[in-house]
């Protein structure tokens, strides 16, 4: 399973970058407001000169037209540039056209296996399932990510699977083990998907034996 950093953040991007587990980014209108930055030209041009990987940008237009003009100049940023789309009447149209474009195009707001199928069948590169948001509504959003998977391997779709809304490390081990392609992490979860107490104390042990017989 690869591994995607959920932000608008480049100190977080550039941080994470360093470590080389990170293949690629998503953004939504959220994140974008969470930096206070409207300009999303300038944020995913930034963000591809850091990660060296898919790169979703979401439209805003709610119509197909406006999705399509839209997906087609933010095309032109960078040739790893993804467009992400809401799974809508609208958005499946302007996917089925963008597709056959070759413009690869992430569908979002997934939460249910019939959006997810429809969204294989309208040529999409990737489907964004909401983990955390069906949990917060008392549905195993985790339950959602196994049964796509299954339904896309049953049909040998190409469409991958990122898990979405990821909200703490048990969500990314559970996408592994359900077969998701991707996780699109928060830099916290990435940081505390590293952290083991026992590798901490296994560091301050090593250190403290080797201070021992070093200054003797
Ligand atoms: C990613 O593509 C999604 O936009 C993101 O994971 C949503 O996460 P949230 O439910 O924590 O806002």
């Amino acid at each position: 399973m690869h591994i995607f950093l959920d932000t608008a953040n480049f100190d977080e991007l550039r941080s994470a970058a360093k470590l080389g587990v990170v293949s690629g980014v998503t953004t939504n209108p959220s994140l974008m407001a969470k930096e206070n930055n409207a300009d999303l030209k300038s944020v995913i041009t930034e963000i591809a000169s850091i990660i060296d990987g898919p790169i979703s940008a979401e439209v805003i237009s709610l119509d197909a037209a406006g999705m399509i003009k839209e997906a087609r100049d933010i095309a032109k940023w960078s040739p790893n540039v993804v467009v992400k789309i809401p799974i809508t009447p609208a958005g499946l149209e302007a996917t089925s056209v963008l597709s056959k474009e070759h413009i690869k195009c992430n569908l979002t707001l997934c939460f249910s296996p019939n959006q997810a199928l429809l969204v294989a069948l309208a040529g999409a590169a990737y489907v964004s399932p909401f983990v955390g948001r069906l949990d917060d509504i008392t549905h195993d959003g985790m339950q959602l990510v196994t049964d796509v998977v299954t339904i896309y391997k049953q049909y040998d779709f190409s469409t991958q699977v990122i898990a979405a809304s990821i909200r703490h490390p048990l969500h990314c081990l559970s996408a592994a083990k359900a077969g998701a392609h991707i996780a699109t992490v928060p830099y916290k979860v990435l940081m505390q998907m590293i952290k083991h107490p026992l590798t901490d104390i296994g560091i301050e042990r090593f250190m403290a034996d080797w201070n021992s017989i070093s200054k003797t």
